[in-house]
């Protein structure tokens, strides 16, 4: 028995003991980045979270002050940001901005952040190595009959020398590749980006990035210089056709302009064109799939420096001058976020090492070798699993050969680490070494800062948490990919729809999904239909499948929701789609195909009626389509696609809903779908709940990729979230734990993994959907359903039988935590608010209470049983 609940502030600061002592702003962010370079969007929005150890302390008001303009005083206890409204902002500029924010008490408090505008006008020329002056290299792998036939390039190296006066104040390099690119000035390594500039439809859009280079300038003879590769726009990339130069082009192309400011105010440009020179060094090739070759006795000592001969270099070919398509980064870059060291490293055959790095990654090997002879040949190869015990299970990953290849020029130390390659692996084979010097792993994705965190009385439930987590920053890579492993890659809109609220609890991937709606609206076809997969790429899957192509309307909603950015609503893209839905299907049953129908994709259990999941993301879209229509305040559009929402639910019940809430199919992803979607009357949901509860009784989850995220949820909402925990903690398969007990470091393709080795992927995050619940169900963090940006928290932890339970969430309006024990004594929780929200606190046995922004504790108390 429980009684009553104690309620208190607690004596210290919790879970931020940095919280300061009144309002203030922090996290400042520009178009959802920390100090932009090269902010394309004209008024772009600045935002801030706030903090505060005084419960209560709400703000009321802020002022903007961005460079000499200043928004004034707005009365708006809800702003965590706003959109610049000043004069037009010049190019290539500094904005040093400012917030201010006032508390209720007339207290203020301030931070300051800054941003730099792009480039408006382009002036250089795309350039090249002259591509019938080049040979075509076989990589060294067996066997593959693709790559004997067309060969990778060599890395064309580029350059060019200038004379600079000193006093040079400023120098900013704007720059983009087709294909992808790694600069350098004056020997020195520009930023810290990895496979930039990032994968768009290159046909659409090509983004360009901002380095600050100014303390790389020298007086008097300077290089610029940069190494292309093939990247997503010449290489492999996708599984069909395997062959270069299909989806967008045919050999790397680079763009980049200098610019200079004196300290007397006078300004030069350095551009890409007429006078670059190009040659060849140490890189043979370096392909995403195929994997990357150095020759090191090819090097050439000294070829970004001042004072290198490049006479014996070729003329780069200009091969264009258009720069409709270039436009700034929306996100931030793929970087090198971590290292593995091996937890073990076996010689398995002479000369043969197996390394296991103990992870499941994205991203690449990086080794030093000492003391060897010329001439050497080093083979690292890249597998998730192993056959048997020594060799690398390589099945799964198709026509990715995914091996990296150093040839050694000898000497003390050479460390090898491939630039234009990444693979998903968690062991390596080395081969051609007696030793292995110094080897690791280096972790490559979008840089998506983190903010999530989640901790529980059960071990095994942690590591899924873990593998969650992992799965994700394997996978967002430019874009949100399926799997980092095999020759697919691809942007599949389902897997990102499914995943989307659980990566958005674990990090800010606010920036990288404003990029990729981009992308996903880019590939929306005349007609309307979203496509499948976004960047699109010739010869993958067109458009229109149901619960793929919605995803052009769901993504966008839920980042509205998380991060209050209303820009995410494309509110003209998401009514075409739907009204293309509608003219196929004018009966409002979606039965007649906008593509390819790939149902509840891995479902293990009985079909889902394809009319029926088909029809329930219909309505979905057209909700959810409405919502932003009345967010946006279209009014004609509101109500017209309000209408249409209701008459398709009206045309789903007459058509698939049957006596007590009965769905047609009586699938478990059928139930899911038409409760979470709002497909049934109060009472019919009752019905449905309980059936879907029989039948997740009688035979765990029998989900695949378009049910499993409301799963949990789901059983949650409708009282059931004993089941959602006894989902949760069963380890025969299909289950989370039954691949956590067989070693998985990150979430399987198939909840069993058994599988053709052909499609068995070990790192797909879609079945890690249920990172969300763990966050807003397990520990209890969530939002109210009309609450945007975490205004009207919610915490409802639900216990089970765990012990204990933490989670916090750096949420667009602040941090918000929650820890909670539940043992003999009672229950205990203790929750952080930020400044400008509240909270409806729900304790297990029913009592619920309204707090402000704050810290809270409380307890109850178990009383004596009967
Ligand atoms: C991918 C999936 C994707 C699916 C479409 C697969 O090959 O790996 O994750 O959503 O195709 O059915």
């Amino acid at each position: 028995m429980i009684g009553n609940a104690a309620h208190r502030a607690p004596a210290q600061t919790p879970a931020s003991p940095s919280a300061p002592a009144r309002l203030t702003p922090y996290g400042l962010r520009c178009e959802h980045r920390e100090t932009p370079l090269g902010v394309g969007e004209p008024r772009p929005l600045l935002s801030w979270r706030l903090a505060s150890a005084r419960a209560g302390d709400d703000p009321v008001a802020y002022e903007l002050e961005v460079g000499g303009w200043s928004s004034g005083r707005i009365e708006d206890p809800a702003a965590i940001g706003a959109v610049y409204g000043g004069p037009p902002l010049l190019p290539r500029r500094r904005y040093g901005w400012r917030v201010t924010v006032w508390a209720e008490d007339g207290a203020e408090g301030s931070a300051e952040s800054w941003f730099e505008t792009g480039q408006d006008v382009w002036q250089a020329s795309w350039i090249a190595h002259d591509p019938d002056a080049v040979e075509h290299v076989d990589p060294p792998t067996e066997g593959d009959q693709a790559l004997s036939h067309h060969g990778l390039l060599p890395c064309p190296q580029l350059r060019t020398s200038f004379e600079s006066a000193a006093g040079v104040t400023r120098a900013r390099l704007h720059i983009s590749a087709k294909g992808l690119y790694e600069a350098r000035v004056n020997g020195h390594r520009v930023g810290d980006a990895e496979l930039a500039p990032g994968w768009t439809d290159y046909r659409r859009r090509i983004q360009c990035q901002v380095h600050d280079v100014t303390p790389f300038l020298l007086d008097g003879e300077n290089v610029l210089a940069a190494t292309l590769a093939d990247g997503w726009w010449s290489g492999f990339t996708g599984f069909d056709p395997r062959r270069p130069g299909y989806h967008y082009g045919r050999f790397p192309e680079l763009i980049a302009e200098l610019h200079l400011t004196f300290d007397d105010g006078s300004t030069r440009i350095v551009a890409t064109g007429e006078g670059w020179r190009t040659g060849h060094g140490k890189i043979r090739y370096g392909d995403l799939l195929k994997g990357e070759c150095h020759d090191a006795r090819a090097e050439t000592p000294g070829w970004d420096l001042p004072g290198f001969d490049d006479s014996s270099w070729r003329p780069a070919v200009v091969t264009g001058d258009d720069h409709s398509l270039l436009v700034a980064s929306r996100d931030e870059p793929v970087r090198a976020l971590g290292e593995l060291l091996p937890v073990s490293s076996v010689l398995v055959r002479p000369g043969v090492h197996l390394v296991d790095f103990g992870q499941n990654i994205a991203g690449r090997v990086r080794l030093a070798v000492r003391d060897q002879e010329p001439g050497r040949r080093v083979t690292v190869r890249h597998g998730e699993t192993l056959d048997g015990e020594d060799r690398l299970h390589t099945a799964n990953l198709r026509t990715a050969d995914a091996t990296d290849v150093l040839i050694t020029a000898g000497g003390a130390e050479e460390v090898f680490e491939p630039r234009f390659t990444y693979h998903g692996f968690r062991y390596a084979e080395v081969s051609g070494l007696d030793r292995l010097d110094d080897i690791r792993a280096v972790v490559l994705h979008s840089d998506t800062p983190w903010t999530g965190t989640f901790e529980c009385s059960d071990p095994e439930v942690n590591r899924l948490y873990e593998n969650i987590g992992w799965g994700q920053r394997g996978n967002f890579v430019s874009v949100p990919t399926d799997c980092p492993q095999r020759d697919e890659r691809l942007g599949w809109l389902a897997d990102a729809q499914v995943f989307l609220p659980t990566a958005c609890f674990n990090a800010d991937v606010s920036a990288f999904f404003s990029k990729w709606m981009r992308d996903v609206v880019d590939a929306q076809s005349p007609e309307g239909g979203f496509s499948n997969v976004a960047p699109l790429l010739t010869g993958v899957a067109d458009e229109g499948a149901p619960g793929w192509a919605d995803a052009g309307v769901l993504v966008p909603w839920h980042l509205y929701r998380v991060y209050g950015d209303d820009r995410f609503l494309d509110v003209d893209s998401m009514a075409r789609w739907v009204d293309f839905v509608a003219r196929h299907n004018p009966d409002l049953i979606w039965r007649h195909r906008t593509g390819p129908h790939f149902a509840d994709w891995l479902a293990p259990g009985p079909a889902t009626p394809r009319e029926v999941l088909a029809t329930a993301f219909f309505h979905r879209s057209v909700a959810l389509a409405a919502e932003a229509a009345r967010v946006r305040g279209r009014h004609g559009e509101t109500e017209r696609l309000g209408a249409l929402a209701a008459r398709i639910r009206e045309a789903f019940a007459a058509a698939f809903v049957g006596d007590g809430g009965l769905v047609e199919g009586d699938t478990q992803t059928g139930y899911l779908l038409a409760l979470a979607f709002g497909l049934l009357t109060p009472e019919q949901g009752r019905g449905a709940a309980a059936r879907l509860a029989m039948l997740v009784e009688e035979s765990g989850p029998q989900t695949g990729f378009l049910g499993v995220n409301l799963l949990c949820p789901v059983l949650s909402a409708y009282g059931r979230a004993d089941l959602a925990h006894t989902l949760l903690r069963r380890t025969d398969p299909p289950s989370w734990l039954y691949q956590v007990r067989h070693g998985a470091t990150t979430v399987w393709e198939r909840w069993d993994g058994v599988g053709a080795a052909s499609m068995n992927s070990f790192n797909h995050y879609a079945f890690g959907s249920i990172g969300e619940w763990l966050y807003s169900g397990v520990a209890g963090i969530d939002q109210a359903p009309g609450s945007v940006a975490f205004r009207e928290v919610v915490i409802c932890p639900l216990p089970g039988d765990l012990s204990w339970a933490s989670a916090s969430h750096e949420s667009a309006r602040g941090l918000i935590s929650v820890s909670w024990r539940n043992d003999e004594e009672g229950f205990r929780l203790q929750t952080r608010i930020p400044p400008g929200a509240t909270a409806t606190v729900h304790l297990p046995g029913g009592d619920t209470r309204r707090v402000t922004s704050g810290d809270h504790i409380f307890e109850l108390v178990r009383g004596e049983k009967p």
